[in-house]
């Protein structure tokens, strides 16, 4: 009867442990996001259809270097995301930091499917200082 209330008690401590893993690692990039994108991009980060480009699946977070320069500088003009055209303006984000943008960008790496790899501080920042 011990050994079985030993195993309970086990199990249940496993228990917490795995929901503390749980939490979402990226929550700095998910504050952020809310402030700086989530009026246009939207919280399931598809956007608004035609008018501003999804961030959920898009195929320009391939080139996270890319993405590091135009959430800091903004966009405007013609572009293509997933063979749609899109022609508005994003605005620029001069007071985030390197970090605070690679935060953003690693949130989005791994939000409302997006599978894709981790991106370290270092690969951002140099990216931010070559569209300077
Ligand atoms: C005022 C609205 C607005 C805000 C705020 C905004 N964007 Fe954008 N974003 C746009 C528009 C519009 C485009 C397309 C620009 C064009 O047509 O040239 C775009 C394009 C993009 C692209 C490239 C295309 C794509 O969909 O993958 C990325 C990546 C992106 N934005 C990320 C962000 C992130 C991250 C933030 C927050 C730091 C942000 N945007 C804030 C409107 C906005």
């Amino acid at each position: 009867m011990i050994r079985f209330q030993l195993i309970t008690l086990l199990m249940f401590m496993l228990l917490l442990v795995f929901m503390q893993c749980d939490t979402n690692p990226y929550k700095q990039g998910l504050a952020l996001y809310e402030q700086n994108c989530q009026n246009c991009h939207q919280e399931d980060g598809k956007a608004v259809r035609g008018l501003i480009p999804p961030l959920a699946g898009s195929d320009y977070l391939l080139n996270s270097g890319q993405v590091a320069c135009i959430i800091r500088h903004g966009l405007e003009g013609d572009i293509l995301v997933n063979g749609k055209r899109y022609n508005h303006k994003m605005p620029e984000n001069k007071k985030l930091t390197a970090t605070q943008i690679t935060n953003i960008i690693n949130y989005i790496n791994h939000a409302w499917g997006n599978d894709l790899p981790y991106i370290p501080y270092n690969i951002i920042d140099e990216a931010l200082k070559e569209c300077e």
